[in-house]
């Protein structure tokens, strides 16, 4: 779609359209001094749905991720995200419409309320309202936990004596990027590390995180690949 003056341009109207909220187009990538990942690597993922990408490690998973977030240049190609165009967005445009859970969750020495409101990048932490910190952790099944807790939502992760687990760790990163309320979901591999009962409270917390929104998920367990309306092995 371009407009009069020639630049790529995507209305609401046609973004609803083509009713494709993510789409890789081509794209080629190996690290520097490393072996070639990509090479006109295409993928669609409609708006809504959700996609789980598998493949052994090694092959470029996380990586995938990291384009899609722009912390490398692709060599070739190009990323669409909701109509949002690689080649003439600014990463942080792009970035903007994607919430991501990474492989290896970081917390914060704040609040475990700060640590969720911190996915809402444009409004700090402290403002972000209570109803609404508690609702993303009721989504990300991460509430009752997070209740139990010696200081409630205002205990500071792994502190002495209060060290979380993998799965409560895990939590706590989906509801931050629940709270951040982007159409895009980007999960690296949520439930890799964790142990049964923890992989059923996240599979749980992500098949209710991911209603209705545009949502990638690498995974390797079949519980969590079963989540998805599709599957693409890379
Ligand atoms: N920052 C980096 N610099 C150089 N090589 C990297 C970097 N990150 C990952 N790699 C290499 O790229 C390949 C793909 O890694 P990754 O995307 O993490 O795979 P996966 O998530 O599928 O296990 C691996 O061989 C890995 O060692
Ligand atoms: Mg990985």
């Amino acid at each position: 779609m371009y407009g009069e003056d020639g630049t790529e341009s995507c209305t609401e109207a046609e973004k609803e359209a083509h009713g494709e909220a993510v789409r890789l187009e081509k794209i080629s990538f190996g690290y520097e001094g490393g072996r070639q990942l990509f090479s006109d690597f295409d993928l669609t993922v409609p708006e809504g749905q959700c996609v789980a990408i598998t493949g052994e490690s090694g092959r470029g998973k996380s990586t995938l991720a990291k384009l899609l977030l722009g912390f490398y240049p692709m060599h070739s190609g190009r990323i669409e995200v909701e109509g949002c165009n690689s080649n003439i967005c600014p990463i942080s445009g792009l970035r903007e419409k994607i919430a991501y859970v990474p492989q290896e969750p970081y917390l914060f020495g704040v609040s475990i309320a700060e640590n969720i409101a911190y996915g809402k990048s444009s409004v700090h932490p402290e403002d972000v309202p209570m109803e609404e910190i508690i609702a993303a952790a009721k989504i990300a099944n991460a509430h009752e936990f997070i209740q139990k807790l010696p200081e409630g939502y205002q205990t500071i992760p792994g502190e002495r004596g209060n060290t979380l687990s993998g799965g409560e760790r895990q939590r706590i990163a989906i509801a931050r990027a629940v709270i951040r309320n982007a159409p895009i979901f980007l999960l690296d591999e949520a439930t890799s590390a964790l142990d049964n009962e923890s992989e059923r409270l996240v599979n749980d917390a992500l098949n209710r995180a991911c209603k209705g929104r545009t949502t990638l998920m690498i995974a390797h367990r079949e519980s969590t690949i079963a989540l998805a309306d599709e599957v693409v092995a890379i």
